[in-house]
């Protein structure tokens, strides 16, 4: 039975057990529902086997060789990777700046942190791809690597898989901004089936609730055992129905029919909208800049004259986040807005 259909069923026991709200005792009335869902690993439930089971079938879709559900983001994926692979005193390559899970997944592991840097780009004031001449694997045991970039700037992946073989090294893609890749071939291709950890946030760009986000594992390595050292013992069901719910609906159809629909509006915005430039690699993410304005400039602009607010900003340029949720309205009104700058 899936996660979903099992939150569902009406549970005839009297249970003495955790949690105390027993599904019918709601402090917080708005979240009704949500209380109603919200079970612990009891017999009468036992959603352990449908979890079990719903990470088997979302394994089955992304063809990894594990797929674990997340309910604390794409940090605890990150720092499960790191300590899955990475003993104490052994070293891990990570970007300077990087997102700080990485460095402090390497302080869990105790291990020592190496650091890469990347050249920002002068053109977009935005950080350039990982290639294999801007990092040194020798001697480390695992390098991450983060592709996209928050400004969709994306790494190709099987090159620095090739670069990590031969040394002897892990590695770890922190893909939190891309969880639409594998279901859309006109976005960049996901490291699902490449990395030997790779990491999304559910909730970024593909509909999920914060913060929900997946762990796949494609190596001989489990990823069991740190997680458990990093998770709580009492996991939220209703997230983790949510995240087989988010998952159903990317691979299906309308899930997919969905992305596309919006990458075509975008890609219409992008052929007629003249007075920005757009640069990046994910159209989803819009990485925008106008001759006469800053970064900076340009984000205020939007935010006090057109009540657009970007993802992020910099000097030259600024971006402005879309996903699975964005509207065909909100980006009609985003184009009207560019249109008049
Ligand atoms: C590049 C990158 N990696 C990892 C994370 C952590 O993701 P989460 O918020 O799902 O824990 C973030 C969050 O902003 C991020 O930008």
């Amino acid at each position: 039975m899936s996660l979903i259909n099992l939150l569902r069923k009406e549970n005839k026991k009297l249970l003495f057990t955790t949690p105390s709200h027993s599904q019918k005792f709601f402090i917080f009335n708005k979240f009704r529902q949500f209380y109603k869902y919200d079970i612990s690993e009891t017999d009468a439930h036992n959603p352990q086997e449908a979890l079990k089971k719903a990470e088997k079938r979302a394994s089955i879709i992304y063809k990894t060789k594990y797929t674990h559900f997340l309910t604390n983001g794409s940090t605890s994926g990150i720092i499960a990777a790191v300590l899955s692979c990475v003993k104490l005193g052994e070293k891990v390559l990570i970007r300077k700046n990087a997102h700080q899970s990485h460095e402090n997944a390497v302080k869990l592991a105790g291990a020592i942190p190496v650091y890469y840097d990347l050249p920002v780009s002068k053109e977009w004031g935005v950080p350039q791809k990982t290639t294999p001449d801007l990092i040194n694997v020798k001697g480390v045991k695992a390098v991450i690597v983060t592709s996209p970039s928050y400004e969709g700037i994306t790494s190709d992946i099987k090159l620095l898989k090739d670069v990590c073989e031969k040394n002897n090294a892990y590695l770890i893609v922190d893909e939190a901004h891309g969880a639409l890749y594998p279901f859309c071939e006109k976005l960049p291709e996901s490291a699902v089936n490449i990395a030997d950890f790779t990491i999304q946030s559910l909730h970024k760009t593909a509909g999920g609730l914060n913060p929900t986000a997946l762990l796949h594992v494609n190596c001989n390595l489990s990823a069991s055992d740190a997680l458990a050292m990093i998770n709580t013992t009492s996991p939220s069901y209703p997230l983790l129905a949510s995240i087989e719910a988010n998952i159903n609906y990317l691979n299906s159809v309308k899930g997919r029919k969905k992305i596309n629909q919006i990458i075509e509006q975008i890609e219409e915005i992008k052929s007629s909208v003249k007075n920005v430039e757009f640069g990046g690699d994910d159209i989803t993410k819009i990485l925008i800049k106008h001759k006469n304005l800053t970064g900076y400039a340009l984000s205020e602009k939007l935010f006090k004259e057109f009540n657009i607010e970007d993802e992020k900003t910099n000097e030259t340029s600024t971006m402005l986040l879309c996903g699975i949720g964005t509207s065909e309205n909100k980006l009609r009104k985003l184009k009207q807005a560019l249109c008049r700058l």
